[in-house]
């Protein structure tokens, strides 16, 4: 019962008997606190739980939760290698009671635990109370436990609190004694730092909470919080007192071994142990998402990942090593993390990729700092600006040069460092002020500057805690923003998407303790995050935590279409050729837009064909992945980027889809973008797909608009409507509607032609019983003058050609009673060219009858006059004209 798995059973069974909910472990990522960069404890999960914010179905619990403790209040990441003890990866046992049991209950629990379940000698067991805490000590002593193994602390080592914020209270610490042989002393003892008396359990009585203005509370309840960190306790079960020889780690290490070509034993320890270490911390944060970066949360999880790397590189590796140790870590850990077997492409690819990376710069940094260091006093500090240009060119963080620096002895001079840091800033500033890019960006650079970069949070989560770090309005910060006000905010971390490459920014609600505000908008400059916002309830202050929820519907919307939009790009190039190239696209909640070079309008064939191979690709519910590369290796895989665009040292590329051959998929991934945008898990979450057509964008640039989810389901199904609606209207099945309209408008137009026909033998006095036109000669010409009715402008012309095909030497003059107005024609038979033309003819008609002008050929002339009043007047000058000759 030694294995890290029995432990771990035994702890959750015991308090699984003692009524405890086994609670699974949070992720790395607190998704509940604004001020955390990694869970730290087990407690992080409950936090509200303590506060009374939050209520659950049980009021106590037990957990075994993964924990990271490298960077912020709980930093051991220096440590790691160099002691027995430290991790910046390790799995935290603790129960919890949540305003039910207190101390006389969570010290006899703990005591049980160890001395009768685990069996572990009581005589080597020592306990620390808070000094003032006579109850805690009392308690000990009733149980058994001797004075003189009662050690009171004044310090803060027996005060627990969770980062600078949060519920706290003084603690018990339990210790055990490695024996004689290790050195150390007991705790508060001058040799406390040693390994022989390690802690193995610490007892917190929550009963404060700490505010950010360094004022405590006391809680409303009296609650427990306790951990017990599981490799600590594997060593001690297993008789060693070094976390990196109990089982797991120790497999871990003897893969590193293997992978370096070195033995595990000696001076090559420290370095295959802090390999084993990063490594599980780097996996880990890996498969929850987390990729390196120069910010936030990726920029530990890089500081570790190239700390692990250049201990790598000391043991003389090569070649990228830490990838291989992946599959030794799934199998020692992913029975009880089902997760990193999920992502094990993940961190296998991102590790090599980033330790390619590194290696690139390594040789040439190392050989820098060995050259620098020549030329100084032995026990001069290494200048600040030297290791800022280690981080700038060479990608070596202050903690790595420092880490190299450590076995020299050496020191850096942190202040010189931070001194060229600012430097660089301030002249990146000066160059944005001349972009002129916003009126307002003096105040965002100011916050970039003061309050650091937002960190963004929205590839994994919608909702988030973070802190309101400015409120701005017009240029200007302020402290505070009442009801009905608009503002923008910033807070520190935030998992608001902010507008950028075609997909809008979100929208949703920001809510603090004494207010609620809307964002409508998010944008970002330098790198900071700005949420445009209207305060609903209450107001919104500086300096506040806040909770952060990004409207869902709209962004699952969103992220669906963005999505369809790489897997349109994809199939118009299979399509259309590879010439097809993005010119700029829109990923809006209700539709999709993508322009693209391609120099004619698609055909309705090559249309259905893309819109179709789109659709297959959603069927094929394959998994969207994301990795961060460097832009040649992105080319190098075949990724499609924006022409023209600037892009980073390093791209984020998404890939989705299988290619298929024709004859099956052959292993090639579909689709591969530099992208920032957020994307589907699978693309079976996009639903569907409609092309709603083309249009032309610019000169060789065309536009596909298109439709996902629902919007194209509702799409379908209103289209779907009108064809059985328009099928009922004619009597006919939905199939045969396209050949009934057909006949109908074949119909339709024989019948207009038949109607023409008769509206003008009707208004030509002909038809059945009819007078016929009304013909006369004058002066040898044959002379047709008549006034028509119920017929228009247009009908006028077949008249006039129809006289004329009667015989030469004709002249026609219509007019068309058009309801008030009359259209005019006159038409003159070829053989009479030369002696009357008509455009003089029909100007004398329009002019008798009161209107103006008209135009056409010598044979053919039409016009026009407010009136036919005056149409006897018309025929009558027109007939004298012929009379004339
Ligand atoms: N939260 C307490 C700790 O981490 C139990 O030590």
């Amino acid at each position: 019962m030694t294995s890290l798995a029995d432990i771990r059973s035994t702890f959750l069974d015991y308090f699984a008997r003692q009524g405890h909910e086994i609670v699974s472990s949070s992720p790395l990522v607190p998704r509940n606190d604004p001020t955390l960069m990694f869970t730290n404890s087990g407690m992080v999960q409950f936090k509200n739980l303590f506060t009374g914010l939050e209520h659950r179905d049980y009021a106590r619990a037990t957990t075994s939760q993964k924990c990271v403790r490298a960077g912020g209040k709980h930093n051991d990441l220096d440590n790691v290698g160099y002691t027995a003890r430290h991790l910046t990866f390790f799995e935290m046992l603790g129960n919890f009671s949540f305003g039910d049991y207190f101390k006389d209950e969570a010290i006899p629990f703990a005591w049980e635990l160890l001395t009768k379940d685990f069996g572990l000698d009581k005589s080597k067991l020592h306990v620390t109370v808070y000094h003032t805490d006579d109850e805690a000590a009392a308690i000990w002593n009733k149980i058994g436990v001797p004075d003189e193994r009662i050690i009171r602390i004044a310090t803060d080592d027996n005060f627990w609190r969770m980062g600078p914020t949060g519920p706290c209270g003084p603690c018990t610490e339990i210790f055990y004694d490695h024996g004689p042989h290790i050195w150390g002393g007991p705790p508060g003892s001058a040799e406390e730092d040693g390994d022989r008396f390690i802690e193995i359990w610490n007892v917190v009585f929550m009963q404060n909470e700490q505010f950010e203005d360094g004022t405590m509370r006391p809680l409303d309840m009296q609650s427990i919080d306790t951990g017990m960190g599981l490799e600590r306790f594997a060593a001690l079960m297993q008789g060693t007192n070094n976390l990196f020889e109990t089982d797991l780690l120790r497999s871990i290490v003897e893969a590193a071994a293997h992978v370096t070509n070195r033995d595990p034993e000696g001076d090559t320890l420290p370095h295959l142990r802090v390999m084993a270490d990063h490594l599980r911390t780097s996996s880990f944060l890996i498969a929850e998402g987390v990729l390196p970066s120069n910010e936030g949360r990726g920029y530990v999880l890089r500081r570790i990942m190239r700390r692990a790397m250049r201990h790598a590189h000391l043991l003389g590796a090569k070649d990228p090593v830490m990838h291989r140790l992946v599959p030794e870590l799934i199998r020692q850990m992913g029975g009880a993390y089902p997760e990193l077997g999920q992502a094990k492409a993940l961190m296998e690819e991102t590790l090599m990729a980033e330790e390619t990376r590194f290696k690139q710069t390594l040789d040439r940094g190392l050989r820098l700092l060995d050259e620098a260091l020549d030329g100084l006093p032995d026990d001069a500090d290494l200048p600040g600006e030297t290791a800022f240009k280690l981080y700038d060119t060479f990608g070596f963080p202050l903690d790595l040069t420092q880490d190299a620096l450590r076995e020299k002895g050496r020191l850096v001079d942190v202040a010189g460092f931070d001194h060229a840091m600012q430097e660089q800033k301030a002249k990146a500033r000066a160059a944005w002020s001349g972009s002129g890019e916003a009126a307002d960006s003096p105040v965002w650079f100011d916050i970039a500057e003061n309050r650091g970069t937002t960190e963004f949070l929205g590839y994994e989560t919608e909702s988030a805690e973070g802190q309101i770090q400015e409120l701005v309005r017009d240029g200007a910060t302020l402290g505070e923003a009442s009801e009905g006000e608009t503002v923008q905010i910033v807070v520190n971390q935030t998992p608001f998407y902010a507008e950028a490459g075609g997909q809008v920014g979100d929208t949703g609600f920001i809510r603090t303790d004494t207010g609620l505000a809307e964002v409508t908008e998010t944008r970002k400059v330098a790198g900071v995050f700005i949420h445009f916002a209207t305060v609903r309830e209450g107001s919104i202050l500086r300096g506040q935590p806040a909770k952060l929820d990004v409207s869902h519907a709209r962004r699952t919307a969103i992220r669906a279409n963005h999505s369809a939009t790489h897997l349109l790009h994809e199939a118009l190039r299979g399509a259309l050729g590879e010439h097809v190239a993005q010119r700029g696209s829109l990923n809006a909640p209700d539709r999709l837009r993508f322009d693209f070079s391609h120099g004619k309008a698609l055909s309705a064939e090559e249309l259905a064909r893309v819109e179709a191979e789109v659709n297959a690709m959603i069927r094929q519910n394959s998994q969207v992945s994301t990795r961060i590369m460097t832009p040649d290796d992105a080319r190098a895989i075949g990724a499609q980027a924006l022409f023209g665009e600037k892009y980073g040292d390093e791209v984020r590329v998404v890939s989705m889809g299988e290619a298929d051959t024709g004859k099956g998929t052959d292993g090639r991934t579909y689709s591969i973008e530099l992208c920032g945008g957020t994307h589907v898990r699978q693309t079976g979450d996009i639903g569907a797909f409609v092309a709603l057509g083309d249009s032309a964008s610019s000169a060789g640039v065309r536009r596909v608009e298109a439709l996902t989810g629902q919007a194209a389901l509702d799409y379908l199904a209103g289209r779907e409507r009108l064809l059985s609606e328009t099928a009922s209207v004619l009597k006919a099945q939905a199939n045969e509607v396209p050949e009934r309209v057909r006949a109908l408008l074949d119909e339709r137009k024989a019948l207009q032609a038949e109607l023409a026909d008769l509206r003008r033998d009707m208004a030509m006095g002909g038809g059945a019983g009819g007078a016929g036109p009304r013909e006369e000669q004058v002066n040898g010409i044959r002379f047709l003058g008549q006034r028509l009715e119920g017929v228009t402008g247009k009908d006028l012309p077949p008249i006039v050609d129809q006289f004329k095909g009667q015989g030469d030497s004709g002249v026609a003059l219509l007019i068309a009673d058009t309801g008030g107005k009359a259209a005019v024609a006159v038409g003159v038979t070829k053989d009479l060219a030369g002696r009357f033309d008509a455009v003089a003819l029909l100007r004398l008609a329009v002019e008798t009858l009161g209107g103006k002008g008209g135009g056409g050929r010598p044979d053919m002339a039409q016009g026009g006059a407010a009136s036919a009043e005056n149409s006897g007047a018309a025929i009558a000058a027109v007939r004298a004209k012929l009379e004339e000759g």
